[in-house]
């Protein structure tokens, strides 16, 4: 097998530094802002994302999966993992590490939308149009990518390779 790196370290954290002020001036003056990180593979991103922000906020967490130890989403999302926090009233954050088919976020907004939060936006570090199944709305986003499978920065292959700094492509080819 064979990575590549697609994003370094570098063009990550420079755009992980825009993305927080553009975030920090929409949301400013707002008393409190709960960010909501969606495990496993966001939780990289949301700790250099949070550290951008100039605002009040606090943090909870999603378990969601949907690819077992695939490359191709099941579409058959899990939630295993909810939040501990009453949202009614409150200002959301959901942060994903990657759309793809939509089928996460569309489910996580589902689950969202009866608990009475004053807004509930999205913030994913990456999108990948090429599969996407579902319209969703992204209202913050880091990089929109080609149709690779990727990883690290958060993103696994069966579990692996989430604590690389850069988002690498993953193949099954030997170089
Ligand atoms: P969706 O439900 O199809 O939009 O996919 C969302 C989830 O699938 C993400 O939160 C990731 O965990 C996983 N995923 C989708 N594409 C990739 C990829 O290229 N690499 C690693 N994980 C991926």
């Amino acid at each position: 097998m064979a990575i590549d790196v697609y994003l370094s370290e570098e063009k990550i954290q420079k755009r992980i530094a825009e993305l927080g002020a553009e975030i920090s001036k929409d949301y400013a003056g707002e008393e409190e802002v709960i960010v909501v990180g969606v495990l496993n593979g966001s939780f990289i991103f949301m700790a250099d994302l949070v550290r951008k922000l100039d605002l009040p906020v606090q943090m909870e967490f999603l378990g969601a999966s949907s690819y077992g130890d695939e490359t191709e989403s099941s579409g058959n999302v899990k939630i295993h993992l909810d939040l501990r926090k009453d949202i009614s009233g409150k200002h959301v954050l959901l942060v994903e590490d990657i759309v793809d088919t939509g089928n996460t976020i569309k489910a996580l907004q589902e689950l969202l939308s009866g608990r009475n939060a004053k807004s509930v936006k999205v913030c994913s570090f990456l999108f990948k149009p090429a599969r996407l199944v579902h319209k969703v709305k992204i209202d913050y986003l880091a990089f929109e990518i080609e149709d690779h499978f990727v990883i690290g920065y958060g993103l696994d292959y069966a579990g692996r390779y989430r604590e690389l700094p850069y988002v690498g492509i993953w193949s099954e080819e030997e170089k």
